[in-house]
């Protein structure tokens, strides 16, 4: 991935890639990733700036169900290019003052990280110059307890993010690790869920054979586990 200028390389971890290493200042404290998060999974995200509505939004709704993400193991770590003093006063604003979709004096309990110098912003690829070369896009890590990058979304400044399809996220990859299964398109927690054709479902004549009471086949490579 280029930019205009032939001297500037675009960089970013990929899947499966190991997540770079930070320090970085916060609204909660000093932060070291991934060592302070070990045997958690780490949403890692950022946002454009603080002060605009669009990012108000997705923190108030992120903040909302940080409990839910809790009980999931997952840490929320936001970050913008903005300094400690903005994102204090902007968090400060958003449970003070704006009231939205029933939501409010909302409370950002989850670390804000101050990156005037877009050190970590650089790390994660969160700077896309033919964007902007002053703000963070709306990128998404998921990163798994072994800081090993599973999942990675990319969002321009004017389009707010889907939390429930990020929940959805961490639910399936957690479920496909214990489990050995993928999960179908537009899948919810509680339906059927994919037995991978390599996986422990045997041969493609086996898996079409099998008459197991949990599974069934709509052909040789595609076998379904029931969940109900
Ligand atoms: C917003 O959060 O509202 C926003 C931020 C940057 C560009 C456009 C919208």
């Amino acid at each position: 991935m280029e930019t205009n200028n032939e001297e500037q390389k675009f960089t970013m971890p990929l899947i499966g890639d190991k997540a770079p290493s930070f320090t970085a200042n916060t609204t909660q404290g000093q932060i070291n990733f991934p060592e302070d998060y070990k045997g958690k999974w780490v949403i890692l995200f950022s946002h454009p700036a603080d002060f605009t509505p669009v990012c108000t939004t997705e923190f108030m709704t992120f903040a909302t169900m940080e409990e839910d993400f809790k009980k999931l193991n997952v840490q929320l770590i936001g970050l913008s290019v903005d300094s400690l003093y903005s994102h204090i006063a902007w968090l400060r604003t958003i449970q003070e003052k704006i009231e939205y979709k029933g939501m409010k004096n909302v409370e950002v309990k989850f670390p804000l990280i101050e990156d005037i110098s877009m050190n970590v912003a650089n790390k994660f690829g969160m700077i896309q110059p033919n964007s902007s070369t002053t703000q963070a896009v709306r990128a998404v890590f998921v990163i798994d307890p072994k800081a090993t990058i599973r999942t990675i979304l990319y969002y321009p400044a004017s389009t707010g993010r889907n939390f429930d399809e990020i929940k959805r996220i961490i639910i399936a990859l957690q479920k496909a690790d214990k489990e050995q299964i993928a999960t179908p398109a537009d899948w919810r927690p509680g339906e059927d869920v994919i037995i991978p054709p390599a996986g422990s479902c045997g041969t493609a004549k086996d898996r079409m054979e099998y008459k197991g009471e949990d599974r069934y086949c709509l052909d040789w490579f595609m076998c379904f586990k029931k969940e109900k």
